[in-house]
Order: C-alpha cells, then sequence, then structure tokens
C-alpha cells in the first residue's frame, strides 16, 4: 500500500491526515490551536505550541491508521499563510510569538508605504496590494521592536519563516531553512515574476536578506525528517500554502479553473496559468502551488464573512442552538420573503473594498420570522461568492483569459447542499463538490506525491480526483440577475449606512 501524510497547520487547527495512493483519507487527527489577542487588532499564536500540536496529531494519525512512519511514502505541509516567524538559527528559540495574518500591528508601516507611492511597483513585483495582512510588515515590526533582533539579523543569526518553514525547521532538526514559491508569494517580499526574494523591496522594509529561507517549489525533496520524530526518516516532499494547496487539491491545475473555501471566510482562486493577470477589481494576484519550478498564478478574493455568519445567527441572534441547524430553519421558509442581510460586521472585502461599510438587514415586514433572516444569512454567503467570482472572470476574460466553467467547493459550510444550489443558481454554472472535501490537506498530499513518484504528474491527479456531488443551476438567468441587481443595492445601503 502507499500512503502520504499531509500536515495542514490553520489558524485555529493543527490537523494531520494519512492518505492512500488513491487520494482516499485513511486517517485523521485533529488539536485545536490555542489564539492570544494581547492588545486590540493584534493576534499571536505561540510557535512551541503550533510545532508540538502538529506533531503529536501527526502520530496520532500514524497510530490510527494503524501504520508506521516507515510505510509512508514522503510528508506533505500546507499552512495558514502570512503568518510570521522568527528564531535563532543556533538555538531554535524564536525571539517573539507568531504574528498570524490576521494582526494589524503592520498598519502604520502600510500607510508610509503608500504615501511613499509605492503601491504600483509592489503590485507589479509581488501581485500584492500594500496591507499589513502579508508577512513584510510583520518582520519589520519585530525587527524594530524586539530588542538586539535588527543587530542579530543583520549577523545572520535568526531565521525568518512563515508557519511551512517553522514546521520544516522542526521536522529536519534546524538542517532546512526553506519554504515554497506560493508561502514566498505572501510575503510582499517575494518577485513572482523570477521566483525570488525581491533585493529592492528587502531594502524598501529593511529586512537583512540573511533571515530569508530558500525557495523551492511546491512540489520538491525539502528534506528529511528526524528518525526519532516520527520512528524513521521520511521524505518532505511537497509545501504550499493552504489556499493555493486547496487549489492544487481541487485539481484546479490549469486557466480558468477555480475553487471556493467556504470556512468562517470564504477564499476563492481562479487559476490563471503562465499569466499573471493584475486584477482592476481590487483583487489580488499570487503565485498558485508550482510543480516544476516555472511560474504558475492565480488570481485571489476574499469573503470576510462567509461562514461567520452562521455562528452570529448562533451565538448573536440565538436564532439556532448549533450551525448544523441553519438549513432546516432556512428551508422551513420557501424564501427570504424579501428580507437581505449583508454581514459587513467588518466592512467589505473584494470587489467593494468598503472598510466602513456595516452589517445591513433590509426589506423587514411585520411577517419576517428568524427563518427568513436563517436564509438571507445563507444567501449572503453565496451573493458574495458571487460578486467576486463575477468580478474574476470579467478581469480573466478582459485579459484573454478563459471564463470560469464551473467552482469546486470546499470548507465547512459547502455541506450545506442549500447554500451550494443557490450558489449555482447564482452564478449559472455547475458548483462541484469534491469526494473528498479535505482539500487542502489533498493537495500537500498530491505535491509531496508527485515529488516522489506516487503519481506521474497533475494528468493522473485529474482522472483521480473524483466530483462528490454537482448543483446544476436551476434558476432561469433573468430571475438570476434580478436578484444579483437586488444584492447590489443591499450592499449600497450597507455602504451608505
Ligand atoms: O491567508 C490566510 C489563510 O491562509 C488562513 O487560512 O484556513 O488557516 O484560516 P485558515
Amino acid at each position: 500500500m502507499t500512503y502520504l501524510l499531509a500536515l495542514d497547520q490553520g489558524t485555529s487547527s493543527s490537523r494531520s491526515i494519512v492518505f492512500d495512493g488513491e487520494g482516499r483519507i485513511v486517517a485523521l487527527a485533529q488539536q485545536e490551536l490555542p489564539q492570544s489577542y494581547p492588545r486590540p487588532g493584534w493576534v499571536e499564536h505561540d510557535p512551541q505550541a503550533i510545532w508540538a500540536g502538529q506533531l503529536a496529531t501527526a502520530r496520532e494519525a500514524l497510530s490510527r491508521a494503524g501504520i508506521t512512519a516507515r510505510e509512508l511514502r514522503a510528508i506533505g505541509i500546507t499552512n495558514q499563510r502570512e503568518t510570521t516567524l522568527l528564531w535563532d538559527r543556533a538555538t531554535g528559540e524564536p525571539i517573539h510569538p507568531a504574528i498570524v495574518w490576521q494582526d494589524r500591528r503592520g498598519e502604520p508601516l502600510c500607510a508610509s508605504l503608500r504615501a511613499q507611492g509605492q503601491e504600483a511597483m509592489i503590485r507589479a513585483r509581488t501581485g500584492l496590494l500594500i496591507d499589513s495582512y502579508f508577512s513584510a510588515t510583520k518582520i519589520a515590526w519585530l525587527l524594530e521592536n524586539v530588542p538586539g533582533a535588527r543587530a542579530r539579523a543583520e549577523r545572520g543569526e535568526l531565521a525568518f519563516g512563515t508557519v511551512d518553514s517553522w514546521l520544516l525547521w522542526q521536522l529536519t532538526g534546524g538542517a532546512v531553512h526553506a519554504t515554497d514559491v506560493s508561502n514566498a508569494s505572501r510575503s510582499m517580499l517575494f518577485d513572482v515574476h523570477r521566483n525570488a526574494w525581491d533585493d529592492e523591496l528587502l531594502a524598501l522594509l529593511r529586512v537583512p536578506p540573511a533571515l530569508m529561507p530558500r525557495v523551492l517549489p511546491s512540489s520538491a525533496h525539502f528534506g528529511e525528517t528526524r528518525p526519532e520524530l516520527l520512528g524513521a526518516a521520511v521524505p518532505i516532499g511537497g509545501i504550499a500554502g493552504d489556499q493555493q494547496a486547496a487549489l492544487f487539491g481541487q485539481a484546479c491545475f490549469g486557466p480558468g479553473m477555480a475553487k471556493n473555501t467556504y470556512g468562517t471566510g470564504c477564499f476563492m482562486l481562479l487559476h490563471t496559468g503562465a499569466q499573471f493577470q493584475p486584477s482592476s477589481n481590487g483583487l489580488l494576484t499570487t503565485s498558485a502551488a508550482q510543480v516544476d519550478g516555472r511560474p504558475q498564478f492565480a488570481m485571489e478574493g476574499s469573503v470576510f464573512v462567509g461562514g461567520a455568519v452562521v455562528q452570529w445567527l448562533r451565538d448573536g441572534l440565538k436564532a439556532i442552538p448549533g450551525s448544523a441547524q441553519v438549513q432546516a430553519l432556512a428551508e422551513s421558509v420557501p424564501d427570504t420573503g424579501g428580507v437581505m442581510l449583508v454581514p459587513a460586521f467588518t466592512g467589505l472585502g473584494a470587489p467593494y473594498w468598503q472598510p466602513d461599510a456595516r452589517g445591513t438587514l433590509t426589506g423587514l415586514t411585520r411577517g419576517t420570522t428568524l427563518a427568513h433572516i436563517a436564509r438571507a444569512a445563507l444567501e449572503s454567503i453565496a451573493f458574495q461568492s458571487a460578486a467576486l467570482l463575477q468580478a474574476m472572470g470579467r478581469d480573466a476574460v478582459a485579459q484573454g483569459g478563459q471564463p470560469v466553467a464551473e467552482l469546486r467547493v470546499d470548507g465547512g459550510a459547502s455541506v450545506n447542499d442549500l447554500l451550494m444550489q443557490f450558489q449555482a443558481d447564482l452564478l449559472g454554472i455547475p458548483v462541484v463538490r469534491p469526494a473528498v472535501t479535505e482539500t487542502t490537506a489533498l493537495g500537500a498530499a498530491y505535491l509531496a506525491g508527485l515529488s516522489c513518484g506516487v503519481w506521474s504528474g497533475t494528468d493522473e491527479l485529474a482522472v483521480m480526483w473524483r466530483p462528490g456531488r454537482r448543483f446544476e443551476p436551476a434558476m432561469d438567468r433573468a430571475q438570476a440577475n434580478a436578484r444579483m441587481a437586488a444584492w447590489e443595492r443591499a450592499v449600497r445601503q450597507a455602504t451608505a449606512a
């Protein structure tokens, strides 16, 4: 039997999944990761908790699968992206807690970069907008604020890494300091055209080049685990940031293929092949997972409040006892009765970019019930995702790319059939939920398996990848367009609020 182990280190949990040679799940283990919010707008993780939790779940997954590490062909790593760590190369000790991607402390530096007029240059080199979401200003903050950090960094004593690099360093006992292109592309320091750190950006942010990890394709021999950790030395054959790993795990390998992950927020990625496509709609351009070192790109957009709107129904409105009950409540009415919910609780992201927008509930009548609001809440996830995909489609087609023919979906809320059907209805294209919805981990396993010869190439993976359920659009286009127009009207109200 062929086995691969995927380590999926996410924002809220560490998971490890053993897959077989057909890409089926054999065993899974999971542990929550504690969050720390030391000040408003700050979010940190304990680097040692990340490592300890990941190692514990890896051991547990192997034991649940009833196999030893000797039976593994390779390990793949996928991770929460942008989260930033600096550690001492000699001792392996982190010099500070990890600064998580949601953390906003880099914002003053971003404002100064914008004021210097650096936006266009940064966008052209990295594909990114200037934002504290990315690693660059988090590194700069650490160098400025941790006593002695800058001098140590300049002497080459410190290492920077995102969570993938940190796990790789730990797994190899400090022998390998590397990352992959998809993670590097989220740093705002990486030239995605040349697949190399950008000297000018490093100088602009005052980041010593000695800090930076080596960058490899996403499918590559990164190193081997120290034998004492899992019981054998196992090759580490793949690394990708979680959203790019999910795109790969959905077998979206070429231009025009798109996936949407319905988590707390939604992350949508559209593969654009070898073409770097800047967006006119505020989307990001990012490196897709790369198998052979040749640049591959994706456009990316996110919905800030996706599944989180269901949490709000549960915890804020107390409309449902648990998230699983939302579909039944929403289905207890035939439609929303004209109610529209725009869950702009933290502003609106792409394609609207309205940070000051606030949540808005419109169309209430004397007959409105919680069921109508629950249905409107579910629909809001689909409306936001549809607006994002339409914007991506416009960008792609304007630049000679392919229109999107189907949307592949994963993540917690993708189990909701009502939501998926409505998504297909709005988009007018099929929505496809795969047989294995753990696509992030599957993507990491695919990348690892490719580098060690388990599979011959992406063609073989595309054949092996299996759809689970396909939702065909059933609403007529005039009605779907009218619904989208009503959504856009509600968005205008939310942004006027
Ligand atoms: O860019 C942030 C993203 O990678 C986080 O994903 O699933 O860990 O919340 P997740």
